[in-house]
């Protein structure tokens, strides 16, 4: 597959989520709305997301569900969004030579550091989502990062290679639109291998910090659950499962 997706560019603007919501009547299943720069460009965690004026790629992509879309999905079975989000980016990078890893839920990692960043904002209808804004940040031609960014790195800082923007964008929305369609059409199994198999940390000990509480302990990455948390054995054997905000990585 290589599938053509519509993309729009703005100058400017907050942050592509909002934006993509503002202009969402006007926006088909998996168009893409990408800016050269974020005035307030959002991320985990209630954080910001950093990217130097047209160096990086940041954009939304909207998922529809139902009508004109993807089929019906059931919101407990979410985290396929997640999944094959996160492998669209993987084979991108992939086509650039570049391997990584994902960083549960939804890092991707080139070994310790972080090369991209996402944000996946749903609206419910019923039981079902009625649609998915996934917002990707991509660092490509950036070099220098500010000191309070942890452990970034870029495409061309890993290959040395300067990047067109434009041209990338339309690969990358190509890759996503290629694994969003093989995993949400039909095949909602298509993507658990390979993102289990490519989780970052998996099958060995390591130090995590349990959060709120801010205790240290070892635990091994085994996997994640259907409705995805992630589940880590502790030196005991014993399996913990984890939400997002209840456990950090100490890298
Ligand atoms: C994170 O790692 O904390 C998530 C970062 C998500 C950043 C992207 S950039 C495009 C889109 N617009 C935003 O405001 N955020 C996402």
């Amino acid at each position: 597959m290589d599938m053509k997706v519509e993309i729009r560019w703005v100058k400017e603007t907050d942050s592509t989520q909002d934006e993509l919501r503002r202009r969402i009547s006007e926006c088909d299943n998996m168009s893409v709305i990408a800016a050269e720069f974020q005035t307030a460009g959002r991320g985990q965690r209630g954080n910001s997301w950093h990217a130097l004026k047209g160096e990086n790629l940041t954009f939304s992509m909207l998922l529809r569900f139902g009508e004109g879309g993807f089929p019906p999905l059931n919101a407990r079975g979410q985290f396929v969004v997640t999944k094959a989000a996160t492998l669209g980016v993987v084979h991108y990078l992939n086509k650039k030579s570049i391997g990584c890893s994902i960083k549960w839920p939804n890092d991707i990692y080139v070994r310790d550091k972080k090369i991209c960043g996402m944000l996946i904002e749903s609206v419910l209808d019923g039981e079902n989502l009625a649609y998915s804004i996934v917002g990707i940040g991509v660092n490509v031609n950036q070099r220098d990062f500010p000191a309070q960014i942890v452990n970034p790195v870029s495409m061309t800082l890993l290959t040395g290679e300067e990047y067109n923007l434009e041209d990338e964008m339309e690969i990358l929305a190509s890759s996503l639109a290629d694994s969003f369609t093989t995993v949400l059409r039909g095949k909602p199994d298509a993507a658990d291998e390979e993102y289990e198999r490519l989780l970052y940390r998996k099958g060995s000990f390591y130090e995590y910090t349990r959060c709120p509480e801010g205790e240290t302990f070892e635990g091994r990455i085994i996997g994640t659950t259907e409705d995805g948390l992630l589940l880590l054995e502790d030196k005991k054997g014993e399996l913990n499962k984890f939400a997002f905000k209840e456990i950090s990585y100490i890298i």
